[in-house]
């Protein structure tokens, strides 16, 4: 087992934490080791344990996910949303009574500084643009928080280091991330902790059998334009606030290159299984 972090990126061995069975019941699904689902869970864990009693709640980037005393926020209804953002999170929720939606494109956040306890988004600011959109993007997220708030934050990890990008998405290296945190103005409440276990499903499978089969419930995937131009990727989570703990801002276990590699091998046999060899690496 690995003790539980606000501050990490997913792992395999997470999804034995028993926290994550109960969060992921709420929404009527059981653990199936996809990222989607370490970071709903992760959400959920850290407003019980680190934001418990916030009470002024901002998403950024929301689609259509449920929420509280809440204003989401996502380009409904403007050009660029995504599907998730063209069903109206009202009638998705009509018992949230407190539920405000706002159209806004968060590399422009036009809500009141020091307004919110608890931001937070998923599996968003990768979508915004360049790495100076990002660090640009978090940096206003910053500013809505009360002296005491939250900022959680959970986004794709490219976990080889080399620059990539999608159309829609830019995979963030760990150098990318401490550059995100340092230019926020707040500091992470732990260090981000990059490590991985040698755990079986953690072998990484090709990113079209991850997305399309729900029952491939492998963490790490290669995302993949052209044969042997891949990464291996994952998600990672980190909640930033404004009191500096003097921590580090993010910490790699020096095991993790090793690990990687392992699981890389593994991988590659396990792909040769499972997608058409112009897919392989
Ligand atoms: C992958 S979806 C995630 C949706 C939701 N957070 C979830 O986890 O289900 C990415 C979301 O980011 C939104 N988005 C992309 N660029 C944006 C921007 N510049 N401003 C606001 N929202 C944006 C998209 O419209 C989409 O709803």
């Amino acid at each position: 087992m690995r003790a539980w972090s606000p501050c990490t990126n997913a792992d395999a061995l997470d999804f034995f934490l028993p926290h994550v069975s109960e969060h992921l019941a709420t929404v009527g699904e059981v653990p199936r080791l996809h990222c989607k689902q370490w970071e709903y869970a992760q959400l959920l864990e850290v407003r019980r344990r680190l934001a418990p009693d916030a009470k002024r709640l901002v998403g950024l980037g929301c689609g259509c996910e449920g929420a509280e005393e809440i204003t989401v926020t996502d380009l409904y209804e403007r050009e660029g949303a995504w599907d998730v953002a063209r069903v109206d999170p009202r009638k998705a929720f009509p018992s949230m009574e407190n539920l405000r939606v706002h159209s806004m494109d968060m590399r422009k956040i036009d809500l009141p500084e020091r307004s919110a306890d608890f931001v937070w988004s998923l599996c968003a600011v990768e979508h915004v643009g360049s790495l100076y959109d990002v660090i640009e993007t978090v940096r206003q997220a910053a500013s809505l928080l009360t002296d005491d708030g939250k900022l959680f934050i959970s986004t794709e990890l490219n976990l080889s280091g080399s620059y990539y990008r999608t159309k829609t998405t830019l995979y963030l290296t760990v150098d990318m991330i401490e550059k995100i945190v340092r230019n926020s103005g707040l500091y992470p409440v732990a260090p981000i902790r990059i490590a991985l276990s040698s755990h079986p499903m953690n072998t990484p499978v090709e990113a079209k059998v991850n997305d399309e089969h729900g029952a491939i419930p492998h963490i790490i995937y290669r995302h993949q334009q052209r044969p042997g131009d891949g990464i291996f990727a994952t998600v990672v989570s980190f909640v930033l606030s404004r009191h500096d703990h003097g921590h580090p801002i993010v910490e790699v276990d020096p095991e993790l290159e090793t690990t990687l590699r392992a699981l890389g091998t593994e991988g590659r046999r396990l792909n040769r299984r499972l997608v058409p060899p112009w897919k392989w690496w």
